[in-house]
């Protein structure tokens, strides 16, 4: 049985008092022992955020680091870094990183290599764009993603991929459960492939794209959907707590559509 992972990415936004409040609000909302929160600010509020959370259930993540352990790299962040901080995951090849600032599979893979030897779970992410999904190509670039992205690893027990198609990010236009799901089914046959059934059956493979507490439901209802990697809705506490208890709590989406 895989655990939920619903997880918070909230890229360059919240400046530290921000991530404060959100902070105290979300603890006080209470959701099942079987899903695992995670929230992954930007790293001007990783020290203050650890020290809210000690004791907390919430897991603390970083949105990316360098993969050398130390040296003369102005501007990046170490695994020891993050680890000393408390976070326990670091979100790694997200398609603002490889498109934005032109990281690719071989940066990627290194990253993925020293967060898992470091003992920081790595969240992997991976999506093809509109045109290349236009073209038939879906499969072919998730493949090469997930397979260069994972190029020299040999141990995955503590990884997370996370499926984003680019052109679900940021848009309102989520994958259908259906497409997702097919995507999500493939990657995990991909690592059968690579590793064997054990490990592909222990894989835990996130959604991401124009989640939001009213198709949360749905897509989490998908065989190979273990959880989500959410933007923009995961700024606000309440938005994301219902997010959170996207099963158990009903009510909370009809207040949402209304
Ligand atoms: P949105 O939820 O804002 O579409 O962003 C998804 C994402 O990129 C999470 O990493």
């Amino acid at each position: 049985m895989r655990k939920q992972l619903i997880a918070g990415n909230w890229k360059m936004n919240k400046v530290l008092s921000e991530a404060a409040t959100f902070m105290i609000a979300l603890q006080a909302k209470h959701w099942p022992e079987d899903r695992e929160v995670l929230i992954c600010p930007p790293f001007t509020s990783l020290h203050a955020l650890s020290k809210e959370l000690e004791g907390s259930k919430i897991f603390l993540g970083a949105q990316n680091m360098h993969f050398k352990e130390n040296g003369a790299f102005t501007g990046e962040v170490s695994a020891d870094m993050l680890l000393d901080l408390g976070c326990s995951y670091v979100i790694l090849g997200h398609s603002e990183r490889r498109q934005v600032f032109g990281e690719d599979d071989t940066l990627i893979h290194n990253k993925v290599k020293t967060a898992l030897k470091k003992g920081i779970t790595p969240i992997l992410c991976v999506g093809e764009t509109s045109e290349e999904r236009r073209a038939g190509d879906t499969k072919q670039i998730v493949k090469m993603q997930v397979l260069h992205g994972l190029e020299e690893v040999h141990d995955i027990e503590d990884l997370v991929i996370a499926y984003e198609p680019v052109w679900a990010i940021g848009t309102g236009e989520n994958a259908t459960p259906q497409q997702a799901e097919e995507v999500h089914a493939y990657i995990r046959s991909l690592i059968y492939g690579k590793y064997s059934k054990r490990v592909a059956d222990k894989l835990r493979i996130l959604y991401g794209g124009s989640v939001n507490p009213a198709n949360v439901k749905e897509l989490m209802a998908q065989e190979d959907i273990d959880g989500v990697l959410v933007g923009g809705s995961s700024l606000d506490a309440e938005k994301f707590s219902k997010l959170i208890m996207h099963d158990v709590s009903e009510n909370s989406f009809s207040t949402e559509n209304q």
